[in-house]
Parts: structure tokens; C-alpha cells; sequence
């Protein structure tokens, strides 16, 4: 299958994508994108999840167009679709990060992940970020990630709470990884020795990255709706339903299945934002109608950047939001505030 002929057609991008990116991206970081935990049982239950929701569509509502704009955590951006954090994305794409940004133009989230091979100030992303952290054993030591993120650009962090260290995930370890620049890695971090994982998080690292941060905090990892309410007693401004796409405790339970559960707890409290096994518009409008008002894309972004760089990944944002819009018309809904009454 040739690149050129494929990105030049009408045909649909998302279904060639994870061809064309296996091609595009060496057989090491390849691995490691696609990699699941354990037996990848979360991972393959993913998509499947999405697509059992069925819709009570509406008529009659003289909805005409659609419009997909939305507010997420207060900023406006074009579509509720956005950019989920991911590292390594310089060994997908020489453009990396930057190339990242260029994709989600200057009207959808991006989310940079803090493990990412680009510097902050050198992002010159078009649109609105957030970073996303992991904290390192002594979190003091994140302080000044977090504040060069902030003057960089970034509105808000996403706490990431499913990984007290990283999943198990075969095969990646025996790929052949001389060809890749490990020096992509971390690189907005002050000093290198700054240990791996905060193992022991808890609901008071909440309070002190808000604190670190002056912008809003939101918790990135929950799958239930006792602990989205603990996140937010704790001070969390937003929640992120999510099981890292399958790479961390296999058998976690698919993000479709729980999303309910979730924005049922958190109510009219804050926003939901979701991601996991997110490949169509219809999955969209299925995690708009469980309750999410920001769906996040991590895989597809990746082989979008991997296959064309930022071309890539603006036009497999620009494909999920058609589809997103052909579904909301045809579903009878006139914005995406309307799709949770599909249910
Ligand atoms: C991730 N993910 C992730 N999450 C995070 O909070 N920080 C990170 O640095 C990373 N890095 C990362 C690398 C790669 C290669 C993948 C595939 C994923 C998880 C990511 O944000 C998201 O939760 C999942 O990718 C969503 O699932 P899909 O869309 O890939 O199915």
C-alpha cells in the first residue's frame, strides 16, 4: 500500500492508518505504540466496548447543523475531540511534539505528555495545551516542570494516577532499540537523576500540584465513581476516565463501561473527559452520550504523526469530526450537549 495514493483519496484515513503507520515506524517504537499489558485483554476490549452502545435516536428537533464547539475546563476550542499525552513521539516522527501541536491547530487540546523529547518553549503549539504529569518519587523535584509548563502555555495539568510504575508489556524489551535516541526522553526535566515513579500517590498530590501548578488539576487514571468523588473532595477540577489505553493493569475494565458509573458521581460537579479504544465518530458520540464532554485519541494520533507528521494528525482529527457530526445530525442532536439524552 503506497502513502501518497492513500492520503490523496477520499477514502477513509483511520481505516489504513495502523498499516501505514506499522510501515512508517521503526519495528522498536512500533512495538512499544502498540503494546498492551499482560495478555492484552483490556486492549482488545477497548473498541469493542465503544461499539456496543446502541442510540435512541431523536427526530424532529429542527436541529440543522451541527456545531461541535465546545468549552473544555473553560477554553473554546472546535471539536470535543482532542489529543491524548504520549511519549516518545520524536522517534515516531522527527517533528515530534511540535508536530503533534501543528496537528491539533490552533482550535483543538493537545495534551504533552511530561515525558515528552521536546522542550516546552520550543513547542510552538498554534493551539491550547495541557501537560500531563507523572510524579517522580520526591515530587518537589516536578515543581520546575510544572512552572516552565505553565509559562510555556499550558492551561492546565493532567495528573496521571493508573501508573505507580509502568505495566508489564511484552515484547517491547526485545526489539532492537540502537536506533532510537533515548536522550528523547524527559527532556524538560532540570536534572536526570530525578528516580522514576511516585509509588505512593495519594489524594493530598492533588492539592500540591494544584498548589505548584496556579492552573486547574485534572486526575487522569480513574475508573470508578467513589474515587472520581474522592479526587474532587481532594481538589481536582476536572476528572479523565481512562485505563491507559489497556497498558497498565490488564483486565481493568474497559472505559466504556465505566464512564457512566463515573459521570453519574461527578454529576454537575466538573467536566469527564475520556480515551481508550476511541477509532470512529460513532465512538465519539457513544462517550458523549455516557457523559464525557472531551474524548481523547492516543494510538490513532501516533500513527497519524508516524505515517504524515502534523498533516497526518490534522486530517485524522478533521475525519473524526466529520463523522462526529455526520452521527450527532443524524442522531438528532444539535450540539454535543445533547447527545447524553441518546441513552
Ligand atoms: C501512552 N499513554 C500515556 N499516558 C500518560 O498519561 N502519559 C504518557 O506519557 C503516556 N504515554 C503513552 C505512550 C504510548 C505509546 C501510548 C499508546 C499511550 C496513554 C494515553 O494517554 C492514552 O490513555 C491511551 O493511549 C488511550 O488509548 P488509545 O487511544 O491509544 O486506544
Amino acid at each position: 500500500m503506497e502513502l501518497e495514493p492513500v492520503l490523496s483519496t477520499s477514502g477513509r484515513l483511520l481505516d489504513h492508518l495502523p498499516e501505514l503507520a506499522r510501515r512508517a515506524i521503526r519495528p522498536a517504537v512500533w512495538a512499544y505504540v502498540e503494546a498492551g499489558a499482560g495478555g492484552r485483554l483490556t486492549v482488545s476490549e477497548a473498541e469493542a466496548a465503544w461499539r456496543s452502545v446502541r442510540f435512541r435516536t431523536r427526530v424532529l428537533r429542527g436541529g440543522g447543523d451541527a456545531d461541535l464547539r465546545t468549552t473544555l475546563l473553560g477554553t473554546e476550542v472546535s471539536t470535543p475531540i482532542a489529543i491524548a499525552p504520549t511519549a516518545m513521539q520524536r522517534a515516531v516522527h522527527p517533528t515530534g511534539e511540535r508536530g503533534m501541536a501543528e496537528g491539533a491547530g490552533p482550535d483543538a487540546l493537545h495534551v504533552v505528555s511530561s515525558n515528552c523529547g521536546t522542550r516546552f518553549d520550543d513547542l510552538r503549539a498554534p493551539g491550547p495545551w495541557w501537560l500531563q504529569a507523572y510524579l517522580p518519587p520526591d515530587r518537589e523535584l516536578f515543581r520546575p516542570v510544572v512552572e516552565d509548563a505553565v509559562t510555556a502555555g499550558a492551561r492546565a495539568i493532567v495528573l496521571t494516577v493508573d501508573t505507580p510504575h509502568p505495566g508489564t508489556k511484552r515484547g517491547v524489551d526485545e526489539e532492537d532499540w540502537s536506533s532510537v535516541d533515548l536522550s528523547w526522553w524527559r527532556v524538560n526535566y532540570p536534572r536526570a537523576d530525578v528516580g522514576d515513579w511516585k509509588t505512593d500517590l495519594d489524594l493530598d498530590d492533588i492539592g500540591w500540584l494544584r498548589e505548584a501548578a496556579g492552573v486547574p488539576v485534572v486526575v487522569k487514571g480513574v475508573l470508578r465513581g467513589d474515587d472520581a468523588a474522592r479526587c474532587l473532595d481532594a481538589g481536582a477540577d476536572a476528572i479523565f476516565v481512562s485505563n491507559h489505553g489497556g497498558r497498565q493493569l490488564d483486565r481493568a475494565a474497559s472505559t466504556a463501561s465505566a464512564l457512566r458509573e463515573v459521570a453519574a458521581a461527578v454529576g454537575d460537579r466538573t467536566e469527564v473527559y475520556v480515551d481508550g479504544g476511541i477509532r470512529s465518530g460513532a465512538d465519539v458520540l457513544a462517550a458523549l452520550a455516557l457523559g464525557a464532554r472531551g474524548v481523547l485519541v492516543g494510538r490513532p494520533a501516533l500513527w497519524a504523526l508516524g505515517v504524515d507528521g502534523g498533516r497526518g494528525v490534522g486530517r485524522l482529527l478533521a475525519e473524526l469530526t466529520e463523522e462526529l457530526r455526520e452521527c450527532l445530525e443524524l442522531a438528532g442532536c444539535a450540539c454535543p450537549d445533547d447527545a447524553p439524552d441518546l441513552l
